[in-house]
């Protein structure tokens, strides 16, 4: 792998942004250390024709705009969190309601709208970009200092790999993800993707998006992707869960042993040929069809991100996981260190 910086642009603090070129295998990636964010992946169709698969923007200050966490690191906790609250060794804990009655990715300041600091790191592996960030106790709510660092690797197979390490002082709860918008086409809706997961069982939501409970088997519904299917085919169905989320925006638990890396989910564009295969050591992956995009926010080269115009695939535990005791626990303690790893691997055929 190879790595480059170069300069991003001037943040509102006067602190500068860079912009990390990595490139192996017949990839290149740009990342950026404000928000820890995959700002682009070039990536070859069949012929050989490259595009740039995920949504973003061309200036860090249109970065620190961004409403839709195009690309970006989330913290400390991804998704949802019922009414913003959650009980921690007896103590209630009130954080941001920034989306309708929930907390949403980290709050109103979260893990993605803030400079992290990243060097060139030598491992085992070869040359790796590490970013870390230190959230400072009660930084959005949150109790205790947490050290996170997110290492992203790039190998010559195209995979991308990110690893992710958190350490705190004080008990506090921890969920990370990557929300990157994926389009193998390039550009367009992405409809037409043929996607398949990993997935017996998705969580069902409320009118808030918030899990309701227990897990629900995709059996004989449209939520079913164990046979690679078009994300378009049922989206519009009447279907009480895609009605509520205006498409697909809910957790799917990731079959097979939690800690261990399984493959998530193998995406398809047709006409491209290209894929995308995930991987990862999480619980669950957040499968999100863009339907809040509105054709409101312009990207990259001017490009307007139309409603479905990108998918996300965010690997995390499940949403609002401290108010359910029997999720996979997300609560992390002094002495302790979170770790998790999720790679998006690039391909075609
Ligand atoms: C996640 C959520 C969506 C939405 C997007 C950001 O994917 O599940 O409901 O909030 O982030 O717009």
């Amino acid at each position: 792998m190879k790595i480059e910086q170069l300069e991003f642009g001037r943040l509102s603090d006067g602190k500068e942004a860079s912009l990390w070129h990595l490139s192996a295998g017949d990839i290149e990636v740009k990342l950026t250390d404000f928000g820890a964010t995959i700002v682009s992946v070039i990536c070859p169709d069949t012929a050989g024709i490259m595009a740039d698969v995920v949504l973003g923007y061309d200036t860090a200050e249109e970065y620190l705009n961004d409403s839709i966490y195009a690309g970006s690191t989330i913290g400390r906790v991804a998704n949802r969190i019922d009414k913003g609250r959650f009980t921690l060794n007896g103590r209630v804990y009130e954080l941001a309601r920034n989306a309708g009655d929930s907390h949403l990715h980290g709050g109103l300041k979260g893990f993605n709208k803030v400079l992290w600091k990243a060097r060139e790191v030598e491992l085992e592996n070869g040359l790796s970009l590490e970013m870390t960030y230190l959230s400072p106790d009660n930084e959005e709510g949150y109790p205790g200092n947490l050290l996170v660092r997110v290492v992203f690797s790039l190998k010559n197979d195209n995979a991308l790999r990110i690893d992710y390490f958190a350490q705190t002082d004080k008990k506090t709860v921890v969920n990370l993800t990557n929300h990157s918008y994926f389009n193998l086409a390039g550009s367009g809706d992405i409809l037409d993707h043929e996607l398949w997961l990993n997935s017996e069982y998705f969580l069902p939501v409320n009118k808030s998006l918030v899990p309701i409970g227990a897990e629900l088997s995709v059996k004989n519904t449209p939520m079913d992707f164990q046979i690679q299917t078009r994300i378009g085919d049922r989206i519009n169905e009447n279907y009480q869960q895609l009605m509520l989320a205006g498409g697909y925006d809910h957790n799917y638990v990731i079959s097979g042993d939690t800690g261990k890396f399984r493959k998530a989910a193998i995406v398809r564009e047709p006409k491209s040929g290209r894929v995308l295969e995930v991987f990862t050591t999480q619980p669950g992956m957040q499968f999100y069809s863009g339907n809040f995009l509105d054709g409101s926010v312009k990207g990259k080269s001017g490009a307007v991100y139309q409603k479905r115009g990108g998918f996300c695939l965010e690997t995390q535990h499940y949403p609002d996981s401290p108010n359910h005791p029997d999720f996979p626990t997300i609560e992390l303690y002094p002495g302790r260190i979170y770790r998790e790893a999720t790679i998006f691997k690039f391909g075609r055929g």
